[in-house]
């Protein structure tokens, strides 16, 4: 198969009414969109990534009016978090109706929804008509892509087009909260913040080891994982904290992200110093992309706080330090 390269949203959105596969640019990362309606289009899309049959696919919509059609329940918070965010990086789990492919849902009775922050991508989604499923447009335990060349090099030849667009503004996926209970749980955090989200309802907290696994199954897998050993390094601002281990000499042969100027006697082959934890999160999956292809073995992230996207940004090193 020949993947195309699109700039023409009525394109894309023929080749996804027609059952095609097309990767979407969000503001988070590229999705890999398929028509939700489709079980045949679903299961190309689970081929093409590699991803295992039981983890559930978010499922992206242009406008609330389609949630009816998706979800049975949706309670007074979850109304008012969709009214505060969407468009934008957050993905609410609700009661799916009987309709919704259990493909799709991976077999669960709730459905993931969101809607994205795209010009482009929602136009597409409002010419398509119906709701679209989308995981990040990686092959499966590979870093999302947060450029469509990335997604060319994970998908090109299993997939029918890439729709062309600049580098994501978030650059880490959407905040997926558990909106079937009394009060939200975040299952993945992401681009909207515990705090954000406590704005709304007090009583939101993050998910814990203690809540049934079946609720979040994607945290089961090994997901953002380059070619190179990540490690957590520092932090370099001062505050003293260094491990003994972050003082040995990385021999030329590391990569270094992070907020602070790493100091001089650690020598990286490459380092790509942030301004803002917002820039930190928009630049790592396509950093440790590149270090990559530039056969860089080893790559030091510095230790981030865990406020605000923070919490985020450490749960995906954590993931990818394995
Ligand atoms: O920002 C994003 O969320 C991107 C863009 C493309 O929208 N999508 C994305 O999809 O990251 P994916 O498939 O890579 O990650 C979806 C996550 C997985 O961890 C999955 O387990 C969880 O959402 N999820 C989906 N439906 C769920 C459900 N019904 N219950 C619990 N978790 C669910
Ligand atoms: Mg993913």
């Amino acid at each position: 198969m020949t993947t195309r390269l699109l700039t023409d949203t009525d394109e894309a959105a023929q080749i996804l009414r027609e059952g095609g596969l097309v990767a979407i640019p969000t503001e988070t990362v590229f999705g890999l969109a398929a028509r939700a309606d489709n079980d045949a289009a679903i299961a190309r899309l689970f081929e093409a990534k590699g991803r295992p049959q039981d983890n559930p696919l978010i499922v992206h919509i242009a406008d609330t009016d389609q949630l009816s059609a998706l979800c049975s329940h949706v309670p007074d918070y979850a109304h008012q978090l969709a009214a505060t965010w969407w468009p934008g990086p957050l993905t609410m789990v609700l009661p799916a109706v009987p309709e919704v492919s259990r493909v799709i849902t991976a077999g669960l009775d709730t459905v993931g929804i969101r809607i994205p922050d795209h010009v482009d991508t929602r136009q597409i989604l409002r010419s398509v008509g119906v709701p679209v499923a989308a995981p990040s447009a990686n092959r499966s335990g590979r870093p999302s892509p947060t450029t469509w060349n990335a997604v060319f090099d994970d998908l090109d030849g299993r997939i029918d087009a890439v729709f062309k667009s600049g580098p994501t503004a978030v650059g880490v996926e959407s905040t997926v909260v558990d909106c079937t209970r009394d009060a939200p749980v975040i299952l993945r955090p992401g681009g909207v913040s515990l705090a954000d989200i406590q704005a709304i309802h007090p009583d939101a907290r993050m998910r814990m080891a203690t809540d049934d696994a079946e609720r979040s199954p994607g945290t089961r897998y090994r997901h953002y994982q380059p070619e190179a050993r990540v490690q957590w390094v520092g932090p370099f601002d001062g505050s003293g904290s260094e491990r003994q281990s972050d003082q040995a000499s990385t021999a030329g042969s590391c990569a270094y992200i992070g907020l602070n100027t790493p100091p001089e006697h650690m020598a990286y082959v490459r380092q790509e110093v942030v301004t803002s934890l917002d820039a930190y999160a928009q630049k790592l999956f396509q950093f440790f992309r590149d270090c990559e292809q530039a056969g860089i073995r080893e790559i030091h992230c510095e230790r981030v706080t865990t406020e605000g996207l923070g919490l985020a940004l450490h749960d995906r090193i954590s993931r990818a330090i394995g």
